[in-house]
Formats: structure tokens, C-alpha cells, sequence
């Protein structure tokens, strides 16, 4: 993925910075050469590491030390600060580090230390072919931390998508937009796979569960034996049924080729409509209003996102829009659609040579119900991702977790939550024991506001708005219960952070500690 390197600024760490330049836990941003740099204290021991996100290139210098690593303000991706490991999505890429030298009171950065990324040791005793079903976000990043833990076993990726595991998100953004290049799109490129000896096989759908016999059927008869297996499905679009759904104007976003399919669309057209004020319909707006487009909304919501986010989210959320141009038609559905227009509920019709649906999604567990694994509004897993069968594994959208913060089964539709999953998962495959504890995280951009939600929250008794919505400076609370439960912000990138990092330490608190589950 793209991203400007930050600007070299601050100081020249090479030339050296007085030892209480960087607060405890802290972190100071500089140079070396060209260079941006950024030098962490945690007690004693100082780290230099580069200051650029390896994922959009965000500025590390402006993010948060936790623990042994430090966070990027923007996707909330975590890099080890000895390392330079990408150790939390949805950064994969190592960043490079300095060796730091300290004498007489000065920090020194010294050489670098290009990333290697770091190969575990392959133990023995670990299953001999592990299959990856689903090459989204879970997919390949389980696929990608098999190969970073070290296993040399057999991993194959089956994926009923025509692409390669790429940047869905970008799908509804930058991408859509015409801002982003098709390049940008591979979350790794053709030869990756080739590289890394993981069997990719793209087209391909997964038609049957063999359990007992511990091996999965193509759609086209062959079986695929495994010792372990990861179902990671995500979800599909819900298609509309009223008439004039299936015309070919008429699209979901889920996948790279719908959106091609929607530029190629957008190329002619000059109205759109879009059905549903979902992140993803909002997000489609804005990218096509980018293009030039006329864009109405249409949805049975009162205001945007106020399930998710509340009332006065929504109004701004609203009001954005707006101001660029979206006109919106709420409490209002679709009730028909023809080559040139779509009826509304309202009595009105509104001209449009597209149409985008964005009206939600359901997680593809057809798969695992047929096989007979526990269903639970979703794929049943316990905290290490694992179903009920021992061995066969769910993540991403498909996965119902028992998650620590709020005691609840949460099944969760977010691009890091899968990848996070995926990267637990694939070392629970090799036998590691790792709960999943991750505090889920969310972004969502509209036009040049990016919005950060950290937490999970489908109830709240109370919202406290920290700063101002409308000046794209706030962060905001939601409590139940006097407890916080989720935090949503706007340029508020560090308190968000901070706010995670809170999120985290409560849900410590309930992880519950003593034998373990794993087999
Ligand atoms: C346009 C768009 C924008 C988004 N933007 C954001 C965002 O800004 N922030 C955010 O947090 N989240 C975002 N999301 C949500 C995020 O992308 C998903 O939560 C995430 O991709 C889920 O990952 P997954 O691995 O579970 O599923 P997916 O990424 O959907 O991958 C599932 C894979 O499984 C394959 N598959 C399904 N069934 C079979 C089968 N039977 N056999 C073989 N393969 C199969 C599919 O082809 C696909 O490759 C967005 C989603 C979309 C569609
Ligand atoms: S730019 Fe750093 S996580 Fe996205």
C-alpha cells in the first residue's frame, strides 16, 4: 500500500538528544540522514525504529508506546520497538530499526538495521498441512503468520474471490474513489505466494466439510486433506428483493470486482443512488461524489449510523455529507427499480444510471453449519478461535468469540478485528495457547474526516462528547452502567489510542487466567 514517508523533521537523532529529551514510556520524533526516526524510553532502555507506518505510512511519532511496542495513531497497527515487527494488524510489513548507543547523558542513533522480518523457529510436532478457507483479511493474515511463526508444513489458501487477498477496505474508499492505483490494491504481490510456498488457489469454492474425515471438497469434486483447518467465509452482501434488483446497474460492495464494476458504471453515469446508509453506502457516496456524481441516499434510518455511533454522530455524519453534495432521503425505502430510476416508499422516483446497495451484511456459514459445527449467529469459537471440533478453527466475519471486555459472544464485521483473529488463529494452529483478548478497532473515512471507534458498544446508557463533533475534534464515550464500553473519535488519534489501551486493561482484568482450553 502507498503512503507518504513522513518528512524528515525534529531532531538529528544521529548527532545525538540528551537522555531526558524522551520521557519514560514516551517517545521522541527526529531524523537520520533523510530519514524519519523516532527514539522510545521505556526505563532505561532506549529504541530507534522508522517513523513512517508500513501500512499507509502514518506518523509513528504521533502514535502511543504500550508495552513493548509502538501503536500508529491512524489504524492502530503495532510494531515491536527491538524488532521492528509488525505485530498486530493491520500492518504486516517490519519497519526498520537503528541501534542506539548511549554515552554521557546522550542518545545516539546509530546504523541501521534493515527488517528481516522475523522467521520462529518450526518445532516439531506441528500438524504437516494446514488449509485456509477464505482469503480475505483472516485468511492471509493467518496465511502470512504460519510463514512469519516458522512452519514449514503445507499451507494452502483456497479463496472463492478472483483476486488475490487484497485491501477491502480501500474497495469503498481511495479505491472507488479514483484516488488510490490498482496497485495499491495486493495486500502482497503475485510472487509472494510463489516465495512463501502458500498454495493459493483463487475461484475456488469450498463446497463440503468433511470433519470426521478431516478433509474439504471443491466445488468441483477434488478433496483437499488437512491436519488443520481455519474457516474464515466472511460475509456476504444482503441482496435486495424488489423489483429490478438484478439489473445489471444495480450493485453491492463487497468484493474488488464490485467495485471495478461500480467505476466501470460510474464512467457513464452522471446520478447514483445509493440504498442504505451503512458505513459502506456512506463511504460509496462520498468516493462517486469524488467522481463527480449526483448522489442520493435512500434509507429507513432517521439519521446515518445513529445505531452505531448515536444521535449527534449521526447528525454530523448527515451534515457532511451534505455539504458535498449527497442529498438524503431517510426514513424512506427502494421499493422498485428500472434501467433509468428507483421508486421510493415516499411516492417520489429519482433518476439514476447507478445503483449501489448497501443495506448489510450476513456471515457465509453455510459451510460450517452443513458440516455440523456449533452455530451461534455466527461460527461458535471459544477464546482461542477454536470451534467445537478440535483443530478446525473460525475467524473474521464469520466468528462468534467469548470477548473479555464485556463478557458477551461477539460476532464483529472489522477489517483488523479479522486480521487479528487470522494472526491468532494461525498461532493457535501451531499450538501457541493464545487468547484472543484484542479490543476490537474500526475505521471509517468520509471525504477528509477519518473516524476511529475502539470498544464495542450495540447499548449505551450514556454518551459523553469530549471536545466538538462539528469541529472534527472530539472524542466520544459510550457507557453502560457508568462503564465505558467503546470510544469513537475525530483527529483524536492519540486518545483513541489511549482510550484502547484502557479498553484493554479492563478486559485483562476479566480474562480469565488458569487452565487452559487449548488441546
Ligand atoms: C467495501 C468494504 C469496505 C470496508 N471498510 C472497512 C473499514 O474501513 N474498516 C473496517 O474495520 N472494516 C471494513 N470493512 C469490513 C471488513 O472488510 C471485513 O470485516 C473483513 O474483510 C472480514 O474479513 P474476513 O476474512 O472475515 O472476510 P473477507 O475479507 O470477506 O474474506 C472472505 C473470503 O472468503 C472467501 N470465501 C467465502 N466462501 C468461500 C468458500 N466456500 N470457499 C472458498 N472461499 C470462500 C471469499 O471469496 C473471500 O475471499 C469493509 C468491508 C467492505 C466490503
Ligand atoms: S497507517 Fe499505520 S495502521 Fe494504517
Amino acid at each position: 500500500m502507498g503512503g507518504e514517508q513522513s518528512k524528515p523533521t525534529g531532531p538529528d537523532l544521529a548527532a545525538g538528544v540528551a537522555v531526558d529529551d524522551v520521557p519514560d514510556g514516551g517517545m521522541l520524533g527526529g531524523h537520520v540522514g533523510e530519514e524519519a526516526v523516532l527514539l522510545a524510553r521505556r526505563g532505561e532502555q532506549f529504541f530507534a525504529i522508522g517513523a513512517t507506518c508500513s501500512h499507509y505510512g502514518g506518523p509513528l511519532a504521533e502514535g502511543l508506546v504500550v508495552g513493548d511496542t509502538v501503536r500508529c495513531p491512524w489504524h492502530h497497527a503495532r510494531f515491536s520497538l527491538e524488532t521492528g515487527e509488525a505485530v498486530g494488524a493491520p500492518a504486516f510489513n517490519p519497519m526498520p530499526c537503528w541501534r542506539v548507543e548511549r554515552r554521557d547523558g546522550m542518545v545516539f542513533v546509530r546504523d541501521k538495521v534493515m527488517p528481516g522480518g522475523r522467521r520462529g523457529k518450526a518445532a516439531g510436532g506441528k500438524p504437516d498441512r494446514i488449509v485456509i478457507v477464505g482469503g480475505g483479511a483472516a485468511g492471509f493474515a493467518a496465511a502470512e503468520m504460519l510463514r512469519r511463526e516458522g512452519f514449514s508444513g503445507e499451507v494452502t489458501l483456497l479463496s472463492a474471490d478472483e483476486d488475490a487477498p487484497y485491501d477491502r477496505p480501500n474497495c469503498s474508499k481511495d479505491y472507488l474513489a479514483g484516488n488510490a492505483p490498482q496497485d495499491w490494491m495486493p495486500l502482497r504481490p503475485p510472487e509472494y505466494y510463489k516465495d512463501r510456498s502458500i498454495n493459493l488457489e483463487l475461484r475456488t469454492e469450498v463446497a463440503a466439510l468433511d470433519t470426521k474425515a478431516r478433509q474439504v471438497t471443491l466445488g468441483n469434486g477434488r478433496s483437499i486433506p488437512f491436519d488443520k483447518l481455519l474457516l474464515a467465509t466472511g460475509a456476504e452482501p444482503i441482496r435486495l428483493d424488489i423489483p429490478g434488483a438484478n439489473l445489471r446497474h444495480v450493485h453491492v460492495l463487497r468484493s474488488l470486482a464490485d467495485s471495478r464494476r461500480i467505476i466501470a458504471d460510474a464512467e457513464k453515469a452522471r446520478r447514483a443512488v445509493v440504498i442504505g446508509a451503512s458505513f459502506i453506502g456512506l463511504e460509496a457516496a462520498a468516493a462517486l461524489r469524488a467522481r463527480g456524481i449526483e448522489v442520493h441516499v435512500v434509507a429507513p434510518d432517521h439519521r446515518p449510523l445513529e445505531r452505531v455511533l448515536g444521535r449527534e454522530f449521526g447528525d454530523f455524519i448527515r451534515a457532511l455529507h451534505e455539504e458535498r453534495g449527497v442529498v438524503f432521503h431517510l426514513e424512506q425505502t427502494a421499493i422498485a427499480i428500472t434501467a433509468e430510476t428507483v421508486a421510493l416508499s415516499g411516492g417520489s422516483t429519482l433518476p439514476a444510471e447507478l445503483v449501489v446497495v448497501g443495506i448489510g451484511v450476513r456471515p457465509r456459514i453455510a459451510l460450517a453449519e452443513r458440516a455440523g459445527l456449533r452455530i451461534d449467529r455466527g461460527v461458535a469459537v471459544n477464546e482461542y478461535l477454536e470451534t467445537g471440533v478440535p483443530g478446525i478453527f473460525a475467524a473474521g466475519d464469520i466468528a462468534r468469540w467469548p470477548d473479555p471486555l464485556s463478557g458477551e459472544n461477539l460476532r464483529i464485521e472489522h477489517w483488523a478485528v479479522a486480521e487479528r483473529q487470522g494472526q491468532t488463529a494461525a498461532r493457535n494452529m501451531l499450538g501457541q495457547g493464545e487468547r484472543f483478548a484484542a479490543v476490537p478497532f474500526f475505521w471509517s473515512q468520509h471525504y477528509d474526516v477519518p473516524i476511529n471507534y475502539v470498544g464495542h458498544a450495540e447499548k449505551w446508557d450514556q454518551l459523553d462528547i469530549d471536545g466538538d463533533i462539528s469541529a472534527r475534534d472530539c472524542l466520544v464515550r459510550y457507557r453502560r452502567n457508568g462503564k465505558v464500553l467503546a470510544v469513537a473519535s475525530i483527529y483524536r488519534d492519540v486518545d483513541s489510542l489511549r482510550a484502547e489501551a484502557e479498553l484493554e486493561r479492563s478486559a485483562l482484568i476479566r480474562v480469565p487466567t488458569g487452565a487452559s482450553a487449548q488441546p
